[in-house]
């Protein structure tokens, strides 16, 4: 049983929302690999997921005055929707929010924490205390914090350690035996060279300035750093940690984890790490994909302006081609291991080239002539020439091709494969030239043979290619009269199944060929006026209010101040109390910054007061005035003078 599971991992996807054809990668190709390997017959187990703790996203969150889960929910059902536009099939969806996962992250720190393989100390870095961020020296933007771009402190937090020092030579010895274990083999020498030889230190595990986390069970004040809740996904799903992991002893250790290049390092150095000081296998093999280059530097011809040109949305994308377009694309155009290129247009040369040119034509012509010639009823071959037996024997190889390539992980050259029999046969229609023999009475059994000899052709590369895309094969097929199901795996990917007499039903166009130039076109039109509409969008959304004249304005008695003291109001969690100066005039103000502002960074500021407002009593403070601040999707900032300005000038 064990040599017949198959367990896959796609990474789990940060929730930002803004999903692009780049994100898909990784899904698609996973998916490809676990349809073919159910289709060997193999018990696939294929995860995927989000990764949903974290400080951006505690942020991104009450930025918007919401939830964190409020947050969350709608983005990651927008994300299961890509992948059902994208025909995923994935076995299971995990989301670290999940509380099995919780859990099961607590107990791997626990036993972690229990074994000596997590310590307590101090993790010292730059600390912005606005953001209540740690930094290391090297994220830091400037010398400044990279996410407000404020100064920074020095200074020390208490954290837990995880000894991922003790086992770089581990971790260098796991490669070296097991060559397997991370491909491209060129990824071997980036992580040896650029991280383990200079020296692996202890990883910080935990954090007590994150609230967004899972807590340390037995120190409630940390939470669990992420990348460790997010790594352990790949075990929790399987149901380590928890009662029943009969998944994890029955799928665990992955034969594959796929993974986007940039988080190789944490695949293949952290992740075997903790699974070895947890004594767990490590995974069969982590495959490391190059990235799909969005539209390079094109600008719009039309508008001259930086406009982006490249339709990136999956959904937009489906919607306007189809699954079966966009998921060839991807699989095909880049060669797998390194980084390739997205365009409209070379989405649109492979649409019309591959499925179009090729495969539409090779169905249509087919169907069209078993129809014309013979009724729609497959005919019975008689006497295979040696034409017929070269493209027989290539039929016949096809599976063994292609499974040599997806053995390899290289799904590109998989499909390559399909193609050249797609192509010879096409080719065998010219050198057969049926549309002549058709007129000789005596060739009748010849074009027999050469219509069967196609069909077979079709039959195979449809079941070849279900994998890979997963809405024209089912079509092709059901024009030979299969019905799905019965092609649901590779034994029939032989020559000479198809029974005589079946009925062959004229095909409709299945990749319909596009105008290039047209489509182009049309595309920069319609991202160019999204654009402008979007402009307008945000310029209508401001609602002004009722106009004044310029003597109401001048009832406003507006000053420059200066903050002297500071304090929050006990009563309140958004009111800071402030001693402003202006002109040498003291005044108390309430104002509604508490969230925006520490007190003592307010100490010294320049802002603008607004004097003659009636004092009014605010959670049991006097507030003699209001300062200004401007505001934008709840986010709050004090409106400073532009140079500097004694207090008590007026502003006018
Ligand atoms: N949350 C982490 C992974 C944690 S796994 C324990 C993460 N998420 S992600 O949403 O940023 O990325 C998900 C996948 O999309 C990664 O494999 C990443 O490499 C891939 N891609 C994102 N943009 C891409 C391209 N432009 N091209 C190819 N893959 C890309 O990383």
């Amino acid at each position: 049983m064990e040599n017949n599971k198959f367990y896959i991992t796609t990474p789990i996807y940060y929730p930002s929302g803004n999903w692009h054809i780049g994100h898909c990668y990784t899904t698609v190709i996973c998916d490809a690999l676990a349809r073919f390997n159910r289709m060997l017959k193999k018990d696939v187990f294929f995860l995927t997921g989000t990764d949903e703790h974290g400080q951006k996203i505690e942020k991104k969150a009450s930025e918007l005055n919401k939830t964190p889960m409020e947050f969350i929910n709608p983005l990651v059902d927008g994300l299961k929707d890509i992948w059902r536009e994208l025909d995923i099939s994935y076995d299971k969806f995990i989301r670290t929010t999940d509380n099995y996962h919780v859990k099961g992250v607590q107990t791997i720190f626990k036993q972690l924490y229990d074994k000596g393989e997590i310590y307590k100390s101090e993790y010292e870095g730059w600390y912005c205390t606005p953001c209540e961020s740690f930094w290391t020296e090297s994220q830091l933007k400037d010398g400044k914090c990279p996410d407000c771009g404020r100064p920074v402190q020095k200074g020390k937090e208490e954290s837990y350690f995880f000894r991922l020092s003790k086992y770089a030579d581990r971790i260098l010895k796991l490669y070296e035996d097991n060559k397997e274990f991370l491909q491209p083999k060129s990824r071997v020498n980036e992580m040896v060279n650029n991280f383990i030889k200079p020296g692996l230190q202890d990883l910080c595990v935990s954090r007590t300035t994150i609230k967004w986390g899972i807590p340390v069970t037995f120190d409630e004040k940390h939470t669990v750093y992420v990348w460790v809740d997010a790594l352990t996904n790949y075990i929790t799903a399987l149901g380590y940690g928890t009662e029943d992991d009969s998944l994890f002893k029955k799928y665990w250790p992955a034969n594959i984890q796929m993974v986007g290049k940039e988080i190789v390092r944490f695949h293949t150095i952290i992740w075997p790490a903790i699974l070895m000081a947890l004594d767990i296998p490590v995974s069969n093999q982590v495959y490391g994909h190059g990235w799909l280059l969005i539209g390079g530097d094109k600008l719009s011809k039309s508008k001259g302006e930086n406009i982006r040109t490249e339709i990136t949305d999956p959904k937009e994308l489906v919607d306007r081609y189809g699954c079966d377009a966009l998921r060839y694309f991807l699989l095909r155009e880049i060669p797998f291991g390194n980084d390739g290129v997205y365009t409209n247009e070379s989405l649109l040369k492979r649409i019309n080239g591959d499925l179009s040119n090729d495969l539409g034509n090779l169905v249509s012509r087919t169907t069209a002539m078993i129809n014309q010639y013979f009724g729609g009823v497959l005919p019975t071959p008689t006497e295979f020439t040696e034409l017929d037996n070269e493209v027989i024997k290539m039929a016949n190889g096809v599976f063994t091709e292609v499974s040599k390539y997806i053995d390899l992980i290289d799904v590109p050259s998989a499909l390559i494969e399909i193609f050249k029999l797609i192509q010879r046969a096409n080719k065998y229609i010219d050198e057969t030239e049926p549309w002549k023999i058709s007129k000789d009475e005596t060739m009748r059994d010849r074009l027999k043979t050469v219509m069967y000899v196609l069909t077979e052709c079709i039959r195979i590369s449809a079941i070849m290619l279900k994998p890979f895309i997963t809405k024209a094969p089912n079509k092709i097929l059901s024009y030979l009269s299969i019905d799905g199901e019965f092609e649901n795996t590779f034994d029939n990917a032989k020559f000479g199944v198809l029974k005589e007499g079946t009925v062959i039903k004229k095909a409709e166009p299945i990749f319909p060929r596009i105008d290039v130039n047209k489509e182009i076109k049309a595309i920069e039109e319609m991202m160019a006026k999204s654009q402008e509409e979007k402009k307008v969008e945000e310029i209508e959304k401001i609602e002004h209010k009722e106009e004044i004249s310029i003597d109401d304005f001048f009832k406003t008695e507006l000053r420059v101040a200066v903050v002297e003291a500071c304090e929050k109001i006990e009563k309140s969690s958004k009111l800071l109390k402030l001693t402003v100066d202006v002109g040498g005039e003291k005044r108390t103000v309430a104002s509604g910054i508490a969230n925006y502002y520490k007190p003592e960074e307010l100490i010294g500021k320049k802002v603008i007061l607004v004097c003659n407002l009636k004092p009014a009593k605010l959670c049991g403070v006097l507030s003699q005035g209001m300062i200004l601040c401007a505001e934008k999707d709840g986010k709050i900032v004090l409106v400073a003078p532009e140079k500097d300005m004694p207090s008590g000038a007026e502003v006018c």
